[in-house]
Formats: C-alpha cells, structure tokens, sequence
C-alpha cells in the first residue's frame, strides 16, 4: 500500500477515468473524496466501492470560481488533488462552437479549483492535472477548441510546479489518447488492447496517476506524460 494516510480529492469523476482512479486509490490504502454534478453516478460508484476503504463525495459544479470554492470547501481536509473534468466538442475556425466551453473546462476550472485548493495543500501534496495527446501532439483539424484548451492545461501544469515549487507541491499531468468505455472493477483490462493501441481501458491511464501521487515519482515535476501506449508514434 503506497499511499496510506493520503486522502485524494477526485473533481469531475466520470465512470470511466475517475472510477478507475478511486479504485486503484483505494487499493494504494488512501481514503478518496469524489465530485461531480451527478449524485446517482457518485452514490453508484461509493457503493461499489467502500468494501475497499473510505470513500466519500461531493456533488456539485465547479465552472465557476465561486462554485468551485464550494466543492472544495465540503471536501474537507486533503492531501492531493486530481482534476479529471471533461468535456469533449469538435469544431472549427469556421464556426467556434466549442470555444467558451472547452477554454472553460480545460483551462479555467482546474485553475479555480487549484486557487481553492492551496488552502488544504501542504508540503508534500502533489496536485495532477489532465491533458490529452491530441493538445501536446498532433490534432484532428476538427479539434481545435478542444486541442488549445488542452495544450494550455499543458502549460498550467509547468507554470503551476514553478510557482509552488516553494511550497514543496509537486503539479504534474498526463496525456491520454484515448479512454475507451467505463470501468469495471476487478477485470482482466490488459486482455482489452495492445502496445500502440489509440485505444485502452481507463485502468492504463488511472494508474499512472496513482503511481504519480506516489513517493515513487516525487523527483517528477512540472510535466506532462504521454500515457498511450506509444501510439503517438502512429499518428
Ligand atoms: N475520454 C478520452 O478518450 C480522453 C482522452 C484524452 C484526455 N481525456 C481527459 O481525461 C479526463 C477524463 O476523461 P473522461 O472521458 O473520464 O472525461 P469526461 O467524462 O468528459 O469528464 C469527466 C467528468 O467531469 C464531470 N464534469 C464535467 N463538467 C463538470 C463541472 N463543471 N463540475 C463538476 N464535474 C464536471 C462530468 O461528470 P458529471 O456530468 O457527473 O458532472 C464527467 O463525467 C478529462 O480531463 C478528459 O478531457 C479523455
């Protein structure tokens, strides 16, 4: 158990990713706290749960800086921070549709729920943030709201370590490709893809956000990780 006595704050838990992450959290000997606007959804993912350890939730929106507050508030107390919100819209420079919303998920929220967030972190906290292949590789011309919000996720991660490297809290990302269905515990995932595949099961990516809020990984700061198999190699 790697991360006993930690207590992680999951915000914008999906079935996929951020089930994932809890599960193994849980397995590492850490308690979780997870959010999302969906109380069904948490009090399923809780239920299936808290046979392994303590888990609890928070429903609520973070899109704006004083909701955020909000949810970090009835967090209470915690020792590292994951944001995992979403949000995935196509479009172009001939139409912009996704642009207010994708800036806003991508790069707004994890900035407001990391203000709110310092209060609670502490020397030793580490703080992971989500970006994705196609804003640090390339992007289908078709992404381009999604794909800048993305690489500026990127830039937050570098510029958030600077900043609190004085207050001993490591900011670190990763990159998927590309999440494939929800998850379900317990399963053999590895059966489900192959090195180089575009596509996994939520469990590869989860666990590299486990092994990055470990003591393992403390001499890694500032960046972000491709996690995909190698399939950018293919693009
Ligand atoms: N899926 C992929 O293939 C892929 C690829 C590359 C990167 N990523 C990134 O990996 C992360 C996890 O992926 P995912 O597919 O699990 O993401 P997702 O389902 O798109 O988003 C995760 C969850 O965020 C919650 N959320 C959205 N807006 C919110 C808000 N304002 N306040 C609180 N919660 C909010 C949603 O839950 P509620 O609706 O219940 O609030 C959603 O289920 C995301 O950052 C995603 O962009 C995903």
């Amino acid at each position: 158990m790697r991360l006993k006595g930690r207590r992680v704050l999951i915000v914008g838990v999906s079935k996929g990713l951020g089930y994932a992450l809890a599960y193994f959290l849980l397995k590492e000997g850490a308690s979780v706290v997870i959010n999302s606007r969906n109380e069904e959804k948490l009090k399923e993912i809780k239920k299936s749960l808290e046979s392994i350890g303590e888990i609890t939730y928070v429903v609520g929106d973070v899109s704006t800086l004083e909701k955020a507050r909000e949810v970090v508030e009835k967090a209470g107390n915690f020792t590292d921070l994951v944001v995992t919100v979403g949000g995935y819209i196509e479009d172009t420079v001939e139409d912009l549709k996704a642009l207010d919303e994708m800036i806003n998920n991508h790069i707004k929220i994890p900035l407001y729920v990391v203000h709110y967030s310092l209060s609670k972190l502490k020397e030793g906290s580490t703080i992971v943030l989500v970006s994705a292949i196609r804003g640090i590789y390339t992007a289908y011309p078709t992404q381009l709201s999604y794909a800048v919000g993305k690489a500026g996720l990127a830039k937050e991660v570098e510029i958030l370590a600077s900043e609190l490297l004085s207050r001993g809290i490591r900011v670190v990302g990763i990159a998927p490709s590309f999440i494939d269905g929800d998850f379900v515990p317990d399963r053999d995932w590895k059966k489900l893809r192959k090195l180089g595949d575009f596509k996994a099961p939520p469990e590869d990516f989860a666990r590299v956000i486990v092994w990055l809020l470990t003591e393992e990984a403390e001499w890694v700061n500032g960046v972000v990780i491709p996690v995909d198999g190698g399939a950018r190699l293919k693009l």
